[in-house]
């Protein structure tokens, strides 16, 4: 956080390329290694609109059903309905930090898999959660930026008793 380049709007993908399959490679592994449920390129101080995300056994996000990993390229939400839900988050790029974050409940997404076939789902819950944190990241929004009221912030080791559950 901090970094010009969390702050951009990323660009579109223009190409898929072994280029992009070396990013997404390298997007993959970071991920993994930091036990993140996701991660937009530009985390990788790459401008280019690609997310990626995955949620199986997460020690980072214990109480949340799995969400098949994924690879986005050039990403579009439409939120279904107006009716959203308070999660807590946390970001690789904000380190030992969580927020409680409203975000659609429902919505649809589309987008491009690294082969440049189309992807179109429409999802709720952590699901919907990750997907709207992972493109924020795309349009250089940070979840604390979201957070509606910030004395839901804090750091993880003094907020542990507070963070419920995830909601779905
Ligand atoms: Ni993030």
């Amino acid at each position: 956080m901090g970094e010009p380049l969390l702050a951009a709007v990323a660009a579109p993908v223009r190409r898929f390329d072994a280029e992009l399959a070396s990013l997404v490679s390298d997007m993959n592994d970071t991920m993994r290694a930091l036990n993140g449920a996701g991660l937009a390129a530009p985390q990788i101080g790459v401008s280019l609109r690609v997310v990626v995300f995955e949620v199986t056994v997460n020690p980072r996000y214990p109480h949340v059903s799995p969400v098949p990993y994924t690879v986005l390229v050039n990403p579009e939400l439409t939120p279904l309905g107006e009716s959203r839900e308070e999660g807590w988050e946390g970001c690789l790029s904000v380190p030992g930090l969580r927020g409680l974050v409203p975000r659609f409940k429902r919505l649809h997404y589309r987008g491009f898999d690294p082969y440049g076939r189309p992807i179109e789902r429409t999802v709720e819950g952590f699901h919907a959660r990750v997907v709207q944190h992972e493109v924020d990241h795309l349009e250089g929004i940070l979840y604390p930026q979201r957070i509606s009221d910030l004395r839901n912030f804090g750091f993880e080791d003094a907020l542990a008793e507070r963070m419920t559950p995830m909601p779905d």
